[in-house]
């Protein structure tokens, strides 16, 4: 169980009615309380979560339509993602509880000064490592216009400026990451085909991919539902078509890639998570052509290339630049019949 769960649960008596439980963990807390429902908007949380709650937990950028007594919010990583979903839970709840709990090194007691916007906050619980605040809202606010919230920068490239936009919680909002930029210098003499952004955050890398190869198909997967949006909003600001797959981690990316191009995942909340990232490389070959390419970009202190050398191939250092590393590799061609009964078989390779 989450801790933040366990806090909940410490006071499950205040949680008995029809509550909302907004960016809720994927553990077993509807389970225990049975009449609420719960809001996510990763795609990996709300597969766990329906696999047991069907009819229980709703994806996506907005809270659910349905009408709610209170409102729980677990604290989001991102400043900027908190204040919006506050506003979004406390203007549906005039008059009614909204409720916030997050770990202290996630910054709970700042983001519980934000309940004073609304009312007059208490702290109910403090244990493992977490707090639980409430705030009875008696100045609702208005409805928060989430697109107004985006962040627009524009990206000179050689044919004219890419505008990216970014809402609220997606990474580098509002502007261009060091390791991304170098990944953007570095998109020459691409396979033709069928290309993946992983991991495309607002899109700067797919929608740059296509303007750049027109001709390709690009194909743009995300955990993230505000990041999905934002990489549609960035593909129509720009005219660009391609498609925006919401998925955990490339089991959820198409087969037969030409190639993939990622900025990946390091952090996941407020905890480091390498994990997403390393089944990428160990899995990648499955999902690319024979020769197709992978090219990615991380900070120099994460050692990358043995992972990428034991499950795709040579591993190149294409550039670097600002701490990061920008590194090339081709899935090598399935070793032949006559070789493969010369060279006994590395279990752990895949190709
Ligand atoms: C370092 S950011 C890069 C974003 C964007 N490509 C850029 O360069 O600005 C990594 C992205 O991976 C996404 N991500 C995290 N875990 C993931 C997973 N399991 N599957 C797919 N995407 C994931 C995050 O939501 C985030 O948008």
């Amino acid at each position: 169980m989450d801790p933040r769960s366990e806090v909940l649960l410490r006071q499950s008596a205040l949680f008995t009615g029809n509550l909302l439980l907004a960016g809720l963990p994927a553990d077993d807390l509807l389970a225990q309380l049975p009449a609420a429902h719960g809001w996510s908007w990763l795609v990996g949380e709300q597969a766990t979560l329906s696999s047991r709650f069907v009819e229980r937990c709703q994806f996506g950028i907005t809270a659910p339509e349905r009408s709610f007594e209170a409102a729980v919010l677990f604290l989001p990583k991102s400043r900027e993602l908190c204040d919006y979903l506050l506003h979004a839970l406390a203007a549906r709840l005039a008059g009614r509880e909204l409720f916030l709990v997050g770990e202290k090194r996630a910054g709970i007691e700042r983001a519980a000064k934000q309940l004073q916007l609304y009312g007059r906050p208490r702290k109910l619980d403090s244990a493992r490592h977490c707090q639980l605040w409430q705030v009875t809202v008696d100045q609702a606010p208005a409805a928060p216009d989430l697109h107004a919230l985006a962040q627009r920068y524009e990206l000179p490239l050689a044919d004219g400026p890419l505008s990216v936009i970014s809402l609220p919680g997606v990474f580098s909002h509002g502007r261009l990451d060091r390791g991304t930029a170098l990944l953007l210098q570095q998109l020459d003499n691409l396979p033709a085909g069928h290309l993946l952004d992983f991991g495309c955050g607002a899109g700067v890398l797919g929608a740059t991919l296509k303007r750049r190869y027109p001709h390709s198909r690009v194909s743009m997967l995300d955990v993230d539902a505000f990041a999905l949006e934002s990489s549609r909003l960035t593909l129509a600001a720009n005219g660009l078509e391609a498609e925006v797959i919401g998925g955990d981690g490339i089991n959820a990316a198409p087969l037969e890639l030409d190639a993939i191009l990622t900025n990946p995942p390091f952090h996941q909340g407020i905890h480091t998570e390498y994990q997403a990232t390393e089944t990428l490389l160990r899995q990648a070959a499955q999902h690319l052509k024979p020769s197709g390419e992978l090219r990615l970009v991380a900070n120099s202190f994460l050692k990358y290339p043995p992972l990428i050398e034991q499950h795709l191939g040579p591993c190149v250092t294409l550039g670097t630049g600002a701490g990061f590393h920008l590194y090339q590799a081709k899935r090598q061609p399935a070793p032949t019949k006559a070789r493969r009964e010369r060279e006994p078989r590395d279990p752990s390779r895949r190709y």
